[in-house]
């Protein structure tokens, strides 16, 4: 854990950072003044945690990604839900959703060794049609649009759903304000979650987006990075979503820290 050497380290070169920022473009006192009722703000709001996730979760997840190794890391988000099903062939839908356009989630997993992990869980979860999350929002029920998938012996695994649509986080709290007073939209490309857990191993948190989608080059969250986005790939008008995972063990971040 942090001690009392690596914590200063770390916060004095934040506020450095900062304070070569604010002379940088001699901030004065009345911009101080509003930066810091924004703050309070965002706090009385419960709007921390959205633009913690706007700002700087992603970097968070960049980082330990890179001491893990394997696939690269995603932001989890907020919807993620614990006890969804177990599905083996496709997640549930509302049936008037039925006619959407079909995608097939499918891939493999493996270690860092190359060898196939069977048996691994799959979590996924996506934004219906209307770009809404199941058991969050619009009480939708929480089954929809999401489960746990169990790779096979070969690792892998195979789900059919339908596509999600690009996602507006909440915009209407101080986060959403202030991306509108930076002249920066609340967007999210579409995009699947994945959470994949297994005995022994490190809990491997993703997302897909989709090539050439809208938002792909330019979402809020700067989440997506290259190795996310699906090429474009269509099977008898079924959107194929091909997505490899390599996995290290839980132990092997210790070994890489
Ligand atoms: C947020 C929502 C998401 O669906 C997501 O994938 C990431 C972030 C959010 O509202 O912060
Ligand atoms: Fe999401």
């Amino acid at each position: 854990m942090a001690d009392e050497a690596r914590i200063n380290a770390v916060v004095s070169d934040i506020v450095d950072g900062v304070r070569a920022a604010l002379f940088k473009h001699d901030v004065t006192f009345d911009e101080y003044r509003v930066a810091l009722a924004f703050l309070l703000d965002a706090f009385e709001k419960n709007d921390v945690p959205l633009l913690m996730d706007v700002f700087f979760n992603t970097t968070i997840v960049k980082i330990e990604g890179k001491l893990m190794g394997g696939s690269k890391p995603s932001l989890e988000g907020p919807y993620y839900l614990e006890n969804a099903a177990v599905v083996t062939d496709r997640l549930p839908m509302r049936d008037e959703d039925q006619h959407h356009t079909a995608m097939q989630l499918r891939g493999r997993v493996t270690g860092m060794d190359g060898r196939p992990l069977a048996r691994a869980t799959i979590d996924v979860w996506h934004s219906t049609p209307e770009g809404r999350y199941s058991g969050i929002h619009d009480g939708i029920p929480p089954h929809y649009y999401r489960g746990k998938i169990v790779t096979d012996a070969d690792g892998r695994y195979n789900v059919r759903s339908i596509m999600p649509i690009p996602y507006q986080i909440p915009n209407e709290g101080p986060t959403g304000a202030l991306l509108t007073a930076m002249g920066r939209h609340s967007w999210r490309p579409a995009h699947v979650h994945y959470k994949i857990s297994a005995p022994g191993m490190h809990t491997h948190i993703s997302q897909a987006y989709f090539e050439g989608g809208a938002y792909v080059e330019d979402d809020c969250c700067e989440d997506v990075c290259e190795e996310h986005v699906v090429a474009e790939k269509v099977e008898d008008g079924v959107r194929i979503v091909e997505v490899d995972f390599v996995i290290p063990k839980a132990t092997e971040k210790a070994q890489a820290a």
